[in-house]
């Protein structure tokens, strides 16, 4: 196998609804999955997740829209008939079936012939990594080695979708960072469209083609991983999908690349998108990353300074880890490459922090 066969499917959700008793898990979700994609949904505990993966698997019955493949609806076949591969976090594999035997298992419900039987499940193994365990008992297994097994079952009958749920949430952080770049590879190889589920923002950032981001049953925001991180529209994504700091303040003038903003005397410059510039006198938010704010060290100025005091000081080998304490914005975190500061700033340390005008967002406070 080497260039990816294009083996995946589109996936459109359309206005899908979930609803038990007078709860409503899942509220209008439309969603648009493009073959050979590796969607990842993201979200806070019951935001609806699990219940968008099951209604799409066939496994919940939605009580309103339609889920179509390739254009037809889906929404009446049971899941068996939808052919779709699945991982869900607890979907155990069989321990009284060899590996080999696990694997075989959908091929076999499928009633194919045993030479094929033989072929697949073997190249489901080798692109696993498994070949050589292939008589092994799942309780002879690691936990990763088992979770490998429950891939290629999920795989080896050429689903038409891959439906993985918080597959890796019970391995530890090693063998976690081991598998997902091999899932990576695997998405690479194979073609097939993934819908993966996780709480791991890291691991949604690093592994997806597109994120879409659940918040009590609706899709909030969706882009690639670089758009969301970079542009959140509402506070709740800038704090979900990595570590934000806010600062509130009212936008005092317009300027030629976005708006300034004060609070309690200090201004703060900040870019805008063309034609998108808040109204003078407007509360607003602006969500600045830690890592793009800098401790003054003499060098360039920033667009924006902002004196303060250092409280807390944390060192995590390749970076520093700073909380500064403002008397307009409360407390800043801020992170700083280690290799930057010879001494850096200890806490009790009066400094200054700098960022640039378009080292913020403008979000709504959501
Ligand atoms: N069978 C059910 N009956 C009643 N409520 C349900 C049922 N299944 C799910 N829910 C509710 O729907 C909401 C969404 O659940 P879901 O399992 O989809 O969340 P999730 O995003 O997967 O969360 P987690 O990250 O914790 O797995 C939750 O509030 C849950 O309690
Ligand atoms: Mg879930």
């Amino acid at each position: 196998m080497t260039s990816a066969v294009q083996i995946g499917h589109d996936l459109n959700i359309d206005s899908l609804s979930k609803f038990y008793g007078g709860f409503t898990a899942l509220d209008n979700v439309s969603l648009e999955v493009k073959r050979g994609e590796f969607l990842t949904l993201l979200g806070p505990s019951g935001s609806g997740k699990t219940t968008l993966l099951m209604s799409i698997a066939g496994f919940v019955q939605p009580d309103r829209g339609d889920i179509l493949l390739d254009q037809r609806s889906i929404a009446h076949l049971p899941p068996e008939r939808r052919n779709f591969g699945m991982v869900f976090q607890g979907y155990a594999l069989f321990p009284h079936m060899s590996v080999y035997d696990n694997v075989a298992f959908p091929l076999k419900v499928r009633k194919r012939p045993v030479a094929e039987i033989k072929d697949k499940v073997d190249a489901a193994l080798d692109l696993v990594q498994l070949a050589s365990r292939a008589d092994r008992y799942p309780s002879q297994l690691s936990g990763g080695q088992q979770q490998r097994v429950a891939l290629a079952r999920a795989m080896v009958f050429t689903p038409h979708l891959l439906l993985l749920d918080e597959p890796l949430s019970a391995l530890d952080k090693k063998l976690r960072a081991e598998l997902q770049e091999e899932l990576k590879r695997l998405h690479k190889r194979v073609g097939l469209t993934f819908i993966y589920v996780t709480h791991d923002q890291d691991e949604a950032l690093s592994m997806s083609d597109r994120i879409v981001v659940m918040r009590d049953g609706k899709v909030v925001q969706q882009g690639a991983p670089g758009a969301l991180y970079d542009r959140p529209a509402t506070s709740f994504v800038a704090d979900f999908l990595g570590k934000s700091n806010f600062l509130r303040g009212t936008v005092e003038t317009h300027t030629a690349e976005g708006f300034v903003l004060t609070r309690q005397g200090v201004r703060i410059a900040q870019a805008s998108a063309a034609g998108e510039r808040p109204p003078i006198g407007q509360e607003v938010v602006i969500a600045l990353r830690p890592e793009k704010i800098t401790v003054a060290t003499g060098g360039r100025p920033h667009d924006n300074a902002l004196k303060g005091i250092v409280s807390e000081w944390n060192y995590f080998g390749s970076q520093f880890r700073l909380v500064v304490d403002t008397l307009e914005f409360g407390a800043i975190a801020v992170v700083i490459p280690t290799w930057k500061y010879g001494e850096p700033p200890a806490a009790g340390q009066p400094v200054t922090i700098g960022w640039d005008r378009g080292a913020g967002t403008l979000v709504d406070d959501a």
